[in-house]
């Protein structure tokens, strides 16, 4: 694992690939969790963890969590289960980093996580693409995933 991490975001300090390790482990320790619900159980999550946020917890607790549900609504809505070097990338996009992805290594799915993790302060979240038809096009086919989640898109 550390080596495809090395692989994706380069040579870096072990102690931050360790940390990330363990993150991706602890999204992937909540799969079976999350594919035992049911849709609306899937969907209620976003409620759950919105209550939790307002509660205190912040969104770094929340982020295996989060991640998790948007990996299992992915599957079940867009029929993609995001692999863990795009959990990797939505970990580093979350934390403000900068994460470079090859073309075709899905980088459009890779953003639902920390998109919707960060929707979950209620704040809203801007995605930045470089053409309109790029962004109705992915408002369009990663709505379906936000909306299933409960979440609106413009
Ligand atoms: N986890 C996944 N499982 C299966 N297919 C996937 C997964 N993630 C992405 N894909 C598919 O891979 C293809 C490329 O994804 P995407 O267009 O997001 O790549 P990209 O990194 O944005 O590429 P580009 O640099 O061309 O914009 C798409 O057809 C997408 O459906
Ligand atoms: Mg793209």
């Amino acid at each position: 694992m550390i080596g495809l991490l090395k692989k994706v975001i380069g040579d870096t300090d072990e102690k931050k690939l360790k940390k990330l390790e363990k993150l991706v482990n602890e999204v992937n320790s909540l799969s079976d969790e999350m594919s035992g619900l049911s849709d609306h159980d899937l969907a209620g999550k976003t409620e759950n963890l919105k209550s939790r946020y307002q509660a205190g917890e912040s969104l770094d607790d929340l982020l295996p969590e989060a991640f998790a549900v948007v990996r299992e609504g992915a599957d079940r809505v867009l029929g993609l289960r995001p692999y863990d070097v795009q959990v990797v990338g939505g970990i580093v996009l979350h934390r403000g980093d900068t994460a470079e992805m090859k073309t075709g290594e899905g980088k459009t799915l890779v953003a639902t996580m920390p998109v919707y993790l960060n929707a979950i302060s209620g704040d809203g979240v801007h995605v930045v693409t470089v053409n309109d038809y790029l962004a109705r096009r992915d408002s369009e086919q990663m709505g379906e995933l936000y909306r299933f989640l409960g979440l609106t898109v413009g």
